[in-house]
């Protein structure tokens, strides 16, 4: 799915306030606060709550073999200005039926900044720029407005709505479905026509 650029754990995407960068073992303090806050693991498909310490050190190990296959790419939200500290996680992997999905989620003290939005934008244009991809999907729980005003700053498009399992809530959710293809990522990168 990702290509040899993304597979070393070098590799690092710069945007205006943040560092995405490949999660490490030392994360794991972090992602336990944070993603075992019961407001942020709520919304997700996969984070319990209570979370677990065993289940984040699983989690970090996971993800950095996927990056390092190539089978996703999972990234650590960090400010700039502090790029050891972890705020949120933004990732990109095959979802139950294999077409690439996105999630996200970013620690609550950190809400409200518009800081995912500018993490996801800088995930998905990885996906089409750097691995050719064709489209991406994602998911949002109906009670999730912030999520879906992140989807839409991204430019997906609503694409239904369905019952979805999410494993970490012992129970499936409806959720509104999003997608991204290819030419609307284009059309978003487009350049400006030029004045008369
Ligand atoms: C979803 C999440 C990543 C959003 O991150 P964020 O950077 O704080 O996003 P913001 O607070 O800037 O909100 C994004 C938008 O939603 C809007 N919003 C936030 N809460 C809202 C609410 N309760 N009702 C309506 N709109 C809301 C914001 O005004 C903002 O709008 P804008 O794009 O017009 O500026 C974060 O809330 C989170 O981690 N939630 C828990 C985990 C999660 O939901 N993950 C995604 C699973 S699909």
């Amino acid at each position: 799915m990702f290509p040899d650029l993304t597979r070393d754990d070098v590799f690092r995407i710069e945007t205006r306030r943040l560092w995405l960068r490949w999660p490490r073992a030392a994360d794991a303090p972090a992602v336990l606060q944070l993603a075992g806050e019961r407001a942020v693991a709520e919304m997700t498909a996969r984070i319990p709550h209570p979370l677990p310490r065993a289940e984040v050190d699983a989690f970090l190990l996971d993800v950095r073999k996927r990056n390092a296959e190539g089978a996703g790419l999972t990234l650590a939200l960090s400010p700039r200005s502090d790029p050891r500290r972890l705020i949120g996680i933004v990732g990109l992997f095959p979802g139950e039926d294999g077409a690439p999905e996105l999630g996200y989620w970013l620690g609550r003290p950190h809400w409200g900044s518009g800081l995912m939005a500018e993490a996801a934008l800088a995930a998905v244009d990885a996906y089409f720029a750097y691995a050719g991809g064709e489209a991406l999907q994602a998911a949002a729980r109906l009670d999730n407005p912030a999520s879906r005003r992140v989807l839409a700053a991204c430019g997906f498009q609503p694409a239904g709505r369905a019952r979805k399992a999410f494993p970490a809530r012992g129970t499936e959710v409806t959720v509104d479905l999003y997608r991204l293809d290819r030419a609307g990522w284009l059309s978003r990168h487009a350049p400006a026509a030029e004045a008369a």
